[in-house]
């Protein structure tokens, strides 16, 4: 870890043209070693070269004159200052920050980092079914995740964005997605996620940062929160991936409790993190209008908790699960 450049070196280190270097000079020796006979297994070789997942850059990389990605770092750092119920700029988001689902600015490995943005947009999804582009997709999160009013695709803010999307991905070549982008998807429970379960996991590991209404805490400054709510007018809407308990579930098992939890060290058994997502995402929060999304209904993904579907399984199912029931009913009929 303290070699890594990304944190520890400047960003002039042109990582594609280091790990071309690296890689040649580790296959040239292998060579060397293989000749010999007394080489290690080729098998070995290969998983400890692929073992490290993405991590990003470090924002003190960023350079003091790259004043459009400074600025779009500061955009998914501290939304809620500019852009929050009184915000510098505008009023158009919750309070809560980009940066509190997409951790540390987007760089860390399975806290929904940003690695991937740059390198596969724009692309075609299913829940609009539309080909997308990186401000549509930042704009969905706007509306979705911070419950508020998209940005001007051409104005300043989401210039600064985009910047910002460009310096976080640009060691990733086109079309590639690197280990550890996103959100980790975990093995499916062979039972419903249980809310009650969920109850006592949530009393017990995360009510004493989001409140035993999970309304978070406002920080000092009044303008945003130190710690975020997790439901309530205040929350993520109806129409956001969080509310999906596969998304909530993957996220908070490689990040919370924040601080003690990192992919390393998870904190939660995936019990835990199935049925903390199932408590959460049955309590009240701002709905939206989802009646244009998944034009196509059988590419709805099998947690996606509103129906109609093409499968006929219930709602509640697709909310809770089981969900292997739901994935292999889909298989047999895809097969007819
Ligand atoms: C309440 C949590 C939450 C907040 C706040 C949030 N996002 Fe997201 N964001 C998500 C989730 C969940 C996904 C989908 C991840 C998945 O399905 O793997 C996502 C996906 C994205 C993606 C697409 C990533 C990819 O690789 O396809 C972008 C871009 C994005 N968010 C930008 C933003 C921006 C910009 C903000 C602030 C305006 C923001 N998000 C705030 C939860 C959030
Ligand atoms: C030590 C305090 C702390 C504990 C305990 C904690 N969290 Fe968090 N949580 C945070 C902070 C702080 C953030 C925002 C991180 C940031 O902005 O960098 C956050 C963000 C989140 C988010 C995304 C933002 C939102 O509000 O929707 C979710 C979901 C979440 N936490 C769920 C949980 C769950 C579930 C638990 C218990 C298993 C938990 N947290 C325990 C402090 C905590």
């Amino acid at each position: 870890m303290i070699n890594n450049p990304k944190i520890t070196g400047t960003k002039t280190f042109n990582l594609r043209k280091g790990i071309t270097a690296i890689v040649s000079l580790f296959l040239f020796l292998s060579a060397i070693l293989f000749s010999c006979g007394t080489g290690p297994e080729k098998k070995d070789l290969a998983q400890t070269a692929e073992e490290a997942p993405w991590r990003g850059w470090n924002k003190y990389q960023i350079k003091p004159e790259d004043t459009l990605v400074q600025l779009g770092r500061a955009l998914i750092e501290n939304t809620s200052y500019y852009l929050g119920p009184k915000g510098t700029i505008a009023a158009i988001t919750n309070g809560m920050n980009c940066q509190n689902c997409h951790l540390d600015g987007g760089t860390l490995p399975w806290a929904n980092n940003y690695s991937a943005v740059v390198s596969t947009y724009p692309k075609f999804r299913d829940r609009s079914g539309s080909l997308e582009t990186i401000p549509k997709r930042v704009n969905d999160c706007f509306e979705r995740s911070l419950n508020g009013k998209p940005l001007d695709t051409a104005g300043l803010e989401m210039r600064a964005i985009l910047a910002y999307m460009h310096w976080v991905g640009d060691d990733i070549p086109k079309g590639k997605k690197p280990k550890g982008s996103g959100i980790m998807d975990l093995p499916y429970l062979d039972r419903a996620a249980d809310q009650a379960k969920g109850k006592a996991v949530y009393l017990a590991k995360c009510k004493v940062c989001h409140g035993p209404d999970g309304q978070g805490q406002p920080n000092v400054e009044g303008y945003g929160y130190a710690y975020p709510p997790l439901w309530g007018k205040n929350s993520y809407n109806s129409g956001a991936g969080l509310f999906r308990i596969s998304r909530f579930a993957g996220y908070v098992k490689n990040t919370m409790p924040f601080g003690q939890a990192d992919f390393h060290n998870p904190q939660l058994s995936n019990e835990e993190a199935w049925d903390v997502a199932a408590f959460v995402n049955s309590q009240p929060r701002p709905q939206k209008d989802l009646s244009k999304d998944w034009p196509d209904i059988s590419k709805k993904p099998v947690d996606h908790p509103f129906g109609p579907y093409s499968d006929g399984f219930t709602e509640e199912q697709h909310k809770y699960g089981p969900f292997a029931a739901i994935v292999n009913g889909r298989k047999k009929t895809n097969k007819k």
